[in-house]
């Protein structure tokens, strides 16, 4: 079995999907590994580090993938990618299916099976898969960086010959994987930290990191978290309540950082023109769901705005992607622990088990068709309406608003 990595041809991209410690753990299973030549450059891995690991070097992405029977990468292949791959090749990498039909179509009609790691169910045996959580978990962490460096301030509390520094207040909002770990790093950095969320789940656990809870917490708060463990979207009442407190809090704050993510739907506006401008001046907003929509209004992609009164909306993309080692590594340990129960021990080949919950919940394309219930086209039948709005099957069976893919992740 040959597995090649390839580079990534976004120049957005800074991520690679095999390390060479994965690359000497696929060696171990018996497969011999191709790397394209620089594929690991921006995240700090140089052709000859995989070379030790018992990798070949090829040239080019063609030479590299001509006889792959898997191939690995971060993002989707690009159109002109797929002339490259062998008929029948498995392709791994974090597809980005929602509303990119069209490229799914092509991903099928290369003949080859694609599988996006972004679809892995969040269930007990998956976690060490689960690239959702290994890349906002970096992103949560690297919002707090980004957010002290742009923040002309110290972040923690200093008793100096030269006076007292106060402590900066940072506000978290969303408290998922990126959420919570904003929140241990603000902590960290000595920071006063708050945190909101919709989900009641999140109190104790905000609690638990030495932060304080703030938010609306009426009947549809007790209600908002799905089976599935994801937030709901709330009503007008409940944002117009949540805006209120929201307001007041924000105005204090030195660094806010922002988190929140509806499955299938676009961020939620939770900071208003009206309360960054309540801000002052030399305050700092980083929002990681800019890449969804944005839950900061003013914010923009790949840009930091600064208002007329001096106020930074930080709106980094592939934010994991600005930790690129950290994250490539993580990556392609969930690829890894992934690809090992799709390849026979004794035959040392891929045997891929087409009943396996995982193989079904993330493979999109087998033989030529999309074959994922929530990408068929919308002439195929009921899933297709599931499609429209991101829905998948969850572990409960029920339809359960499925984790949209975003740059952040
Ligand atoms: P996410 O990226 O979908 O959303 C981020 C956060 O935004 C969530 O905590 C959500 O409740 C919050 N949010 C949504 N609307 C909001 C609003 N209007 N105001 C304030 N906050 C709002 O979430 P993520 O990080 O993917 O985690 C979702 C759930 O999945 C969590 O319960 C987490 O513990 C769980 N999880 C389970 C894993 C497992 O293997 N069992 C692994 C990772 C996460």
């Amino acid at each position: 079995m040959r597995i090649a990595v390839l580079s990534e041809t976004d120049s957005a991209e800074p991520r690679v999907a095999a390390v060479p410690e994965t690359v000497k753990k696929f060696k171990t299973l018996g497969a011999d590994i191709t790397v394209q030549a620089g594929a690991g450059l921006k995240a700090g891995i140089l052709d000859s580090e995989y070379e030790a690991a018992g990798a070949e070097i090829a040239g080019s992405a063609a030479d590299a993938a001509r006889d792959a029977d898997l191939v690995l990468k971060v993002r989707r292949p690009a159109g002109e990618e797929l002339s490259l791959f062998k008929r029948g090749a498995t392709i791994i990498a974090i597809m980005d299916p929602y509303g990119n039909e069209a490229a799914l179509k092509a991903l099928a009609e290369a003949g080859v099976s694609g599988f996006a790691m972004e679809l892995m169910p969040r269930i007990t045996r998956a976690q060490v898969m689960d690239v959702l959580s290994s890349q906002a978990n970096l992103a949560g962490y690297r919002a707090v960086v980004d957010g002290a460096a742009e923040y002309g301030r110290a972040m923690p509390m200093m008793m100096t010959a030269a006076g007292t520094v106060p402590a900066a207040r940072v506000f978290i909002m969303g408290v998922g994987v990126a959420g919570l770990q904003a929140i241990a790093t603000a902590r960290r950095m000595g920071a006063v930290v708050t945190a909101t969320d919709v989900r009641p789940a999140t109190k104790e656990q905000v609690e638990s990191l030495g932060a304080k809870f703030v938010a609306v917490e009426d009947d549809e708060f007790k209600q908002a978290e799905t089976a599935g463990g994801y937030a709901k979207e709330m009503s007008a009442g409940y944002q117009a309540k949540q805006a209120e407190l929201v307001k007041g809090h924000i105005a204090k704050q030195d660094i806010v950082i922002t988190t929140a993510l509806i499955p299938g739907r676009p961020a939620p506006k939770l900071v208003s023109e009206e309360m960054v401008a309540s801000m002052k001046p030399g305050s700092v907003l980083i929002d990681l769901a800019v890449e969804r929509g944005g839950n900061v209004a003013g914010a923009k992609p790949g840009e930091i705005v600064v208002t007329d009164r001096g106020v930074k909306i930080v709106g980094h993309t592939n934010v994991p992607g600005r930790l690129a080692a950290t994250a490539s590594s993580l990556y392609a340990r969930n690829l890894y622990a992934f690809v090992e129960t799709l390849i026979d021990k004794e035959s040392k080949a891929l045997a891929i088990n087409w009943d396996d919950e995982l193989v079904k919940a993330t493979n999109l394309t087998r033989d030529g068709s999309v074959v994922h219930a929530s990408f068929q086209s919308k002439t195929d039948g009921p899933a297709s309406e599931a499609a429209a709005v991101g829905l998948a099957k969850s572990e409960t069976g029920k339809a359960e608003a499925a984790p949209a893919p975003s740059g952040t992740h």
